[in-house]
């Protein structure tokens, strides 16, 4: 999808299903409690409020001019400015400081980036015992899925889960699934929680 319609699809009001709270403790309680936090494909900002809300300092990226306004209106609506920053970003054209986050989170948004760069940027990225927690729809290699328009859109918001799974652990020593959700007919989410860079 290019960047001009995350711009329509957030004009037009686009809200993405929250973080479940519970995983979300779940995982900061591996993560190191002095360090910073990164939130890439941060959208309107609430994975990062949201994690602020837990005593961190986040940054958002976000390619959508829109979608960054709106966090940062949230973070001023919420009283945590002095906690939380949004940068507009194409994430593919960035590149992270080393050895700096103790998280970084990547949710519903892999599949729209050139994620097996990004892996590496984010596993020089974190601080040592850092946490990277990846949500996204996947495709199963060995289901046949049908042609047809739930598919195909499918097909549009998701990896391939072996691709996927491969990639996590060339660059990450240790990569656990921490939740699987299943919607519609074909649609399945997996939370992976990755740690301690491979290096
Ligand atoms: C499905 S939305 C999810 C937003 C948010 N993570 C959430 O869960 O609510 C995907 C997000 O990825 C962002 N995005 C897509 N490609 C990007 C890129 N190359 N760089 C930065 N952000 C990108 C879009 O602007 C959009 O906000």
């Amino acid at each position: 999808m290019s960047k001009f319609s995350w711009d329509q699809a957030f004009s037009d009001g686009a809200q993405y299903r929250p973080m479940n709270n519970f995983a979300l403790a779940k995982i900061l309680d591996e993560v190191p409690k002095i360090g910073k936090a990164l939130d890439i494909g941060c959208g309107t900002g609430d994975l990062a409020l949201q994690i602020a809300s837990f005593g961190y300092d986040v940054t958002g990226i976000d390619g959508s001019k829109v979608a960054i306004e709106n966090a940062h209106s949230k973070a001023i609506e919420a009283g945590v400015i002095n906690h939380v920053t949004f940068i507009h970003q194409d994430i593919d054209d960035q590149d992270l400081p080393t050895g700096s986050y103790a998280l970084i989170t990547a949710k519903l948004v892999i599949a729209f980036i050139d994620y097996k760069k990004l892996f590496k940027k984010v596993s020089a990225s974190l601080m040592h015992d850092g946490v990277f927690m990846v949500q996204t729809p996947l495709m199963v290699r060995d289901v046949n899925y049908p042609d047809n328009d739930e598919t195909r859109h499918l097909k549009r918001i998701s990896v391939d889960e072996s691709e996927l799974s491969a990639a996590l652990n060339a660059n990450f020593k240790t990569v656990e699934i921490l939740t699987t959700e299943y919607s519609g007919h074909w649609g399945i989410d997996k939370t992976y929680v990755a740690k301690s860079p491979s290096r």
